[in-house]
């Protein structure tokens, strides 16, 4: 990770925005709309920012969004790199290091996931307490570069706790039912076999997807505290008698996106005013 890119990205950025964000945010398959959310929103197009990479998946918008979400200054990626697009972890991670030397200290990372806890259902909200990345590496793989973080970084709250007890007060006083539960991130593009589920239910996994895995690892290697928020946007294969489609994933976080946005600029209101 060449540390000088991360710093040329964000000094672009700095150039096009002035005010300070202090929350980021990475919106997940379906779930971008929340950008649009955004006021007095500035937004740059990933391609027009130096070394950023360029989203290839349909539904993603492909931009930073500056702006005042419930008047909290946050920057949004609205569409994320996915590993199975052919990106490198580096190109994966590179937006989570420029939002770090943006000042960036508290992540919010959203995706649609599969529900493997078989008392889940399509359109709950999941808090992610923990993950396991069964995505075969690491992005921290390679030489470390000590500027960034460090050589081994903890992550026994790779998930911050007091984030996860702030969102779930939250979602109490506006009367919201949220699950919690375990992240596992497979590398995709498809989707589990039956077999799979059965195994990542059997090694304590509540939800399945294929991103998020590699940006929490990359902002605890920087520091940053973690919130994750998974949709359950289908039971993972071999649970319903049905085949899955990606349709089913947009069509479910079209159905949850009124609840999904009230929770999360509630979220942020509260992070902007501690
Ligand atoms: N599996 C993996 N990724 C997903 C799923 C799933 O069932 N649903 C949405 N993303």
């Amino acid at each position: 990770m060449d540390y000088e890119k991360i710093q040329n990205a964000a000094n672009f950025l700095k150039k096009r925005y002035q005010e300070q964000p202090i929350i980021g945010l990475i919106l997940g398959s379906g779930l971008g709309v929340l950008g649009d959310e955004i006021e007095e929103a500035v937004k740059i197009p990933y391609n027009e920012i130096p070394d950023f990479p360029v989203s290839t998946v349909e539904g993603h918008a492909g931009q930073l969004v500056f702006g005042l979400l419930n008047g909290v200054q946050v920057v949004a990626m609205q569409g994320r790199f996915h590993y199975y697009e052919g990106y490198s972890f580096d190109k994966v991670t590179f937006p989570v290091r420029v939002m770090k030397e943006l000042g960036i200290q508290q992540l919010i990372v959203t995706n649609a996931a599969g529900g493997v806890n078989e008392s889940f259902s399509p359109g709950d909200l999941m808090l992610i307490t923990d993950h396991i990345n069964n995505m075969g590496s690491n992005p921290l793989i390679g030489p470390n570069d000590s500027r960034m973080g460090v050589r081994f970084p903890d992550m026994s709250e790779a998930y911050s706790a007091d984030l996860r007890k702030m969102a779930k007060e939250i979602a109490s006083n506006l009367n919201m039912k949220v699950q919690e539960g375990v992240y596992v991130g497979n590398t995709g593009p498809t989707y589990e076999t039956p077999a799979e589920v059965r195994m990542i239910r059997n090694l304590g996994g509540d939800a399945v997807g294929m991103s998020t895995v590699p940006e929490v690892i990359v902002a605890r290697h920087t520091g940053m505290s973690v919130l994750g928020i998974s949709c359950i946007s289908n039971m993972a294969a071999g649970i319903l008698d049905q085949p899955l489609n990606h349709e089913e994933v947009i069509e479910t976080t079209e159905k949850v996106k009124a609840s999904f946005l009230q929770y999360v600029k509630a979220i942020v209101a509260e992070l902007g005013s501690r």
